[in-house]
C-alpha cells in the first residue's frame, strides 16, 4: 500500500520536472519542413509547431495587437520579433499537455536565438536540429507550385520569395553554423521526393537516443 503510494508519489514529481524534448526543424522555404514534420507526427508521435503557422493563426485572430505587424512582417519575408513568436511557441507548447515537440521554422534569426536561450532553453531538452538542405532552384519552383495551387499564403510569391531566400541565407544560416558547432544538426538531403526524404527523416529517428 505504502509502496505503491510512493511510487505513485515519485512518478508524479518525475513527470513533473522532466523536461520537454525538442527538435528544431530547420531549411529555406519550400525545403518541405512541414510535409516532414506531418510524417514524423504519424510516425513518431511529436507534436508540430510550425513558427510560422502558429504566427499567421495570431495574425487571423480577430482583434489581435499584433496581426497587421506579423502580416506586414511575413510578406517582407522578415522575421517577427522573438517575444512574440516565443510566447506563441511556449503557450502552444503548454496547451498540448505533450513532451516531444518539433518546431519547425524556429529559431531562424539571432534575435529567434538570443530570445529562446533566455526564456526557454534552460526548460528543455533540445535532441537535435534536423536541417533539411535543398537547391534554392528545388525550393523556389516548391513554393510557387504551392502559391499557383492556392496555398493562400501572401508570401509564396516571387517578390516575397526573393526576400525570404535573402533572409534565410543571410540569418538562418549562421543559426544552422551554431547548431552545427555543437554537434547537434542533422542534415537531411531534401532535393527529391517527399518519400525519399522521409526515408533520410526514419534513418535518424531510429537512431535517436530514447525520448522521455
Ligand atoms: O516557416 P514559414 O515559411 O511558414 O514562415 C513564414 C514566415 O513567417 C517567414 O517567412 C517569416 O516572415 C515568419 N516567421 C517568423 N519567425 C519565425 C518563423 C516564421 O517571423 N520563427
Ligand atoms: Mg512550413
Amino acid at each position: 500500500m505504502f509502496n505503491r503510494l510512493f511510487s505513485g508519489i515519485k512518478s508524479f514529481v518525475m513527470s513533473s520536472t522532466i523536461k520537454p524534448d525538442v527538435v528544431f526543424v530547420l531549411g529555406a522555404p519550400g525545403a518541405g519542413k512541414g510535409t516532414q514534420c506531418e510524417n514524423i507526427v504519424k510516425q513518431f508521435g511529436f507534436v508540430h509547431l510550425s513558427a510560422g503557422d502558429l504566427l499567421r493563426e495570431e495574425r487571423n485572430k480577430e482583434g489581435s495587437e499584433y496581426g497587421e505587424l506579423i502580416e506586414e512582417t511575413i510578406r517582407n519575408g522578415r522575421i517577427v520579433p522573438v517575444e512574440i513568436t516565443c510566447s506563441l511557441i511556449e503557450m502552444a507548447m503548454k496547451k498540448s499537455g505533450s513532451n516531444k515537440f518539433l518546431i519547425d521554422g524556429f529559431p531562424r534569426n539571432k534575435d529567434n536565438l538570443d530570445g529562446w536561450n533566455r526564456q526557454m532553453a534552460s526548460n528543455v531538452n533540445l535532441l537535435f536540429v534536423l536541417f533539411f538542405d535543398c537547391p534554392q532552384e528545388v525550393c523556389v519552383n516548391r513554393c510557387l507550385q504551392r502559391g499557383a495551387g492556392g496555398s493562400g499564403r501572401s508570401d509564396d510569391n516571387p517578390e516575397s520569395l526573393k526576400k525570404r531566400f535573402h533572409t534565410y541565407m543571410n540569418d538562418t544560416m549562421p543559426i544552422i553554423r551554431y547548431y552545427e558547432e555543437k554537434n547537434l544538426v542533422k542534415h537531411v538531403d531534401a532535393g527529391g521526393t517527399p518519400d525519399e526524404i522521409f526515408e533520410a527523416v526514419k534513418a535518424i529517428y531510429q537512431n535517436m537516443p530514447p525520448c522521455n
